[in-house]
């Protein structure tokens, strides 16, 4: 199935709750622009897209610590947690669903401050943000493709579980997009392994 590519921080088993998700989510998309909601100053101050991107400073292993999904199938919480290694012109990322560790390799590209992904049957767009949190990666993550569009907002870190108010300015900026409260993840559960060999096709590994 083609759309299992489009499995980001997606679980394959979920895309077909996404088709009938998407009526209600377009409808709850019209009804929040007719309420004309517009952003606070303080909005302008939180969420900032990075003018430039460090893409030395992005090579390394993250965990992600929490995210925002538009929608429902992206659930975060259905996994034990989410590993992104990233390389110099590519990232896995590395979904522990408990039993097993699923790799997803994507190549992306550089354009501008953004990451681009391009596969045959989808887009994904990488925007990143300025955060206060000093050993964290904060970005929205937009996929598009000819069946659905999804967005995320999602704060990876060096560290599993960050202080208080790393956590408030990221609720806070979660709010400004207004996008759905975040998922936090379980900082005690394990992250899985980096992937060993170079095939490029998902891969998931058994636990033994
Ligand atoms: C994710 O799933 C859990 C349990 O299945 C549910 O309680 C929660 O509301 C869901 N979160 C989102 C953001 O959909
Ligand atoms: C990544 O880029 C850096 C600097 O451009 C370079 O020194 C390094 O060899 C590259 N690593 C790989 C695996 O391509
Ligand atoms: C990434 O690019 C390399 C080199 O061009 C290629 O061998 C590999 O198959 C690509 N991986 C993916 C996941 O597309
Ligand atoms: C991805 O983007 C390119 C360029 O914007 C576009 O031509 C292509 O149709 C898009 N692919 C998908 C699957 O949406």
């Amino acid at each position: 199935m083609r759309h299992h590519r489009a499995t980001e921080i997606h679980d394959p088993a979920t895309i077909q709750q996404r088709y009938r998700d998407m009526l209600a989510v377009f409808v709850t998309v019209l009804s929040l622009t007719s309420v004309g909601h517009s952003a606070p100053l303080a909005c302008e101050k939180l969420v900032r897209p990075l003018v430039q991107l460090d893409l030395h400073n992005l090579v390394g292993r993250w965990a992600l610590v929490s995210g925002s999904m538009k929608h429902d199938a992206d659930n975060l919480s259905k996994r034990d947690s989410v590993t992104i290694d990233f390389y110099n012109s590519s990232y896995t990322q590395i979904n522990n669903f408990g039993d097993e560790c699923r790799y997803h390799p994507r190549n992306f590209s550089v354009e501008g401050q953004n990451l681009k992904v391009t596969e045959s049957t989808f887009n994904l767009t990488v925007t990143f943000f300025h955060t206060d949190c000093a050993d964290c990666a904060l970005f929205t993550l937009n996929l598009e493709s000819p069946h659905f569009n999804s967005e995320d907002f999602i704060l990876l870190s060096k560290r599993r579980q960050l202080e208080q108010r790393e956590m408030e300015e990221f609720r806070a900026q979660v709010e400004c997009l207004n996008m759905p409260p975040p998922v936090v993840m379980d900082p005690s559960k394990d992250l899985c392994p980096e992937q060993k060999t170079s095939d490029p096709e998902d891969q998931t590994e058994k636990k033994a």
